[in-house]
């Protein structure tokens, strides 16, 4: 009696093995998650993020350029506002000569063909720290998402390719698509943070942009990690309002969540490796407890294999390096 099936023969080198790999990780993948700040000259690395830092527009230049010539070519872009320009309803998110549109405007000069998009929600903005406006110590959902939709028409005004709502206000998707479809921006995309889950995994992320709600936390608005079911009516909903791209986050412990939505709909799905991932993994390494190279890139197709197309990750530029 012999066995006929013997599946190791599929695994005796590496030639076989890639030849037979389901999955793999490229540049094309990635989404670059980018931190812009005030100022001239400003290269500052973010405490909790090692190897990440906040840049000014000067230099932020010097930053796309280097991503584009790594072959990285799409960004997402995030902006630390100073305090004094803070109120309740994100009043500054609209200045077309805000930071975010002119970093809009920096992007699209040094590389034309790079993907723009943008993050809309006003905790950046807001002197409560939270995604939307304030009332009574609830977060109000409409009259936010009339802000949304402006602040996404200013963002697609001064240039950008797509709009990432990461708020999670019940409707915002169809005001943002509508004024877009009125305002004539036709083809400005949306990718909708369309199952975000109120996650202690943002933690690094608040500290980099200063924008940790000033009272209580998010879980009026952002889902109950307890959730499954949910993520896909959010998913759905989301869908049917206008949005060309859906997206789970946070990543690792959510994939579950990632394989539901991608069996579930037929746009491409995102998922965002948040920063207290990157985190995690970077203080584990430092400490010589984890192969950094090794998790980054088992974490990473791990996304893969759950159903993202497309992935947000602090660690793009580490992976293209390791690629060669
Ligand atoms: C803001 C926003 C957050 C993140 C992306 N957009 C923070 C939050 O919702 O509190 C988190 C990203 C990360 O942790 O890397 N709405």
């Amino acid at each position: 009696m012999h066995q006929l099936r013997r599946n190791r023969r599929l695994r005796t080198t590496e030639s076989i093995r890639s030849l037979v790999r389901e999955h793999t990780i490229t540049p094309n993948d990635f989404l670059v998650p980018l931190f812009v700040v005030e100022g001239k000259n400003v290269k500052e690395e973010i405490a909790s993020m090692p190897g990440y830092y906040r840049y000014s527009l000067d230099l932020l230049k010097d930053e796309v350029k280097e991503l584009w010539a790594m072959g990285l070519k799409a960004v997402l872009l995030f902006v630390k506002v100073p305090d004094n320009l803070k109120d309740n309803k994100g009043t500054e998110a609209l200045n077309p000569e805000g930071l975010m549109q002119l970093a809009i405007k920096t992007v699209k000069d040094i590389a034309p063909e790079m993907l723009v998009m943008t993050d809309v929600a006003l905790d950046p903005y807001s002197s409560y720290g939270h995604d939307g406006i304030v009332e009574d110590g609830y977060i109000i959902n409409d009259p936010t998402c009339e802000v949304l939709a402006k602040m996404s028409l200013s963002h697609a005004r001064a240039g950008a390719d797509f709009v990432a709502p990461s708020d999670m206000m019940d409707g915002r998707i169809l005001s943002i698509r509508e004024l877009l479809e009125a305002e004539n921006y036709k083809n400005t995309g949306i990718m909708s943070y369309s199952a975000k889950y109120a996650s202690g995994f943002y933690g690094p992320f608040r500290d980099a942009l200063d924008s940790a709600p000033g009272f209580g936390d998010k879980k009026t608005y952002q889902m109950d990690f307890a959730n499954r079911d949910e993520a896909v009516k959010e998913t759905l909903m989301d869908i049917d309002e206008g949005a060309d791209i859906v997206m789970v986050k946070p990543g690792l412990a959510y994939l579950d969540i990632l394989r539901d939505i991608r069996d579930a709909v037929d746009v491409p799905v995102a998922v965002y490796q948040v920063s207290g991932e990157y985190a995690m993994l970077k203080a584990a390494a430092e400490k010589g407890w984890l192969d950094h190279d090794a998790i980054m890139m088992e974490q990473l197709i791990a996304f893969k294999r759950a159903g993202a197309h497309i992935i947000a990750s602090y660690f793009a530029k580490d992976v293209v390096r390791l690629l060669g």
